[in-house]
C-alpha cells in the first residue's frame, strides 16, 4: 500500500472518533512525520463552540507530543463533498511544520480526491525564520 493509501486509511479510520456533536461534520487527519510515524487527528467539538479544535490541530498535537517535528505528507478527510479543505488556521499550523512542496491530499471516505501543495493552501507564509 502506498503512503497516501495509508494516510487516508488511517484519516478515515480516526474520523470515526470524532467529537462533533454540535455541527456534525466529522473530520479526520493523519500526517507521516520524519521520523516514519503517522499520527492522527479528530476534530474535538464543545458546549463552549468556540473552545473546539480542528483535526489537524490534533494530529500536530500528536505528532509533537511524541517528538516528531516535520511533516511530510497530510491526509484530511470529511464526508462533505466536495471534500472540506484546512481551514485558514490550520494552514498556518500545518505550514509551521512543513515545507513549501509538501503533499496535502484533501479526500471523502472513498479516496483522496485532491492533492494540493502546501503553499498553494497558503501562499506567503508567515514564518519568523527566513
Ligand atoms: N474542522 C476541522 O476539523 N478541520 C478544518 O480544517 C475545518 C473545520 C472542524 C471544526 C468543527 O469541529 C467542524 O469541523 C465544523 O467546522
Amino acid at each position: 500500500m502506498t503512503t497516501k493509501q495509508n494516510l487516508h486509511d488511517a484519516a478515515r479510520e480516526v474520523m470515526k472518533n470524532a467529537h462533533a456533536p454540535y455541527s456534525n461534520y466529522h473530520v479526520g487527519a493523519a500526517v507521516l512525520a520524519d521520523d516514519g510515524q503517522t499520527y492522527v487527528g479528530a476534530n474535538v467539538e464543545n458546549a463552549s463552540y468556540p473552545e473546539g479544535w480542528c483535526a489537524e490541530t490534533s494530529a500536530i498535537a500528536a505528532m509533537v507530543a511524541n517528538g516528531a517535528k516535520h511533516i511530510k505528507e497530510v491526509c484530511v478527510v470529511t464526508k462533505s463533498d466536495p471534500p472540506g479543505t484546512p481551514c485558514g488556521g490550520c494552514r498556518q499550523r500545518l505550514s509551521e511544520f512543513a515545507d513549501a512542496g509538501t503533499s496535502v491530499h484533501i479526500a471523502n471516505l472513498d479516496g483522496i480526491v485532491r492533492t494540493w501543495r502546501m503553499d498553494e493552501l497558503l501562499p506567503g507564509a508567515f514564518k519568523l525564520k527566513g
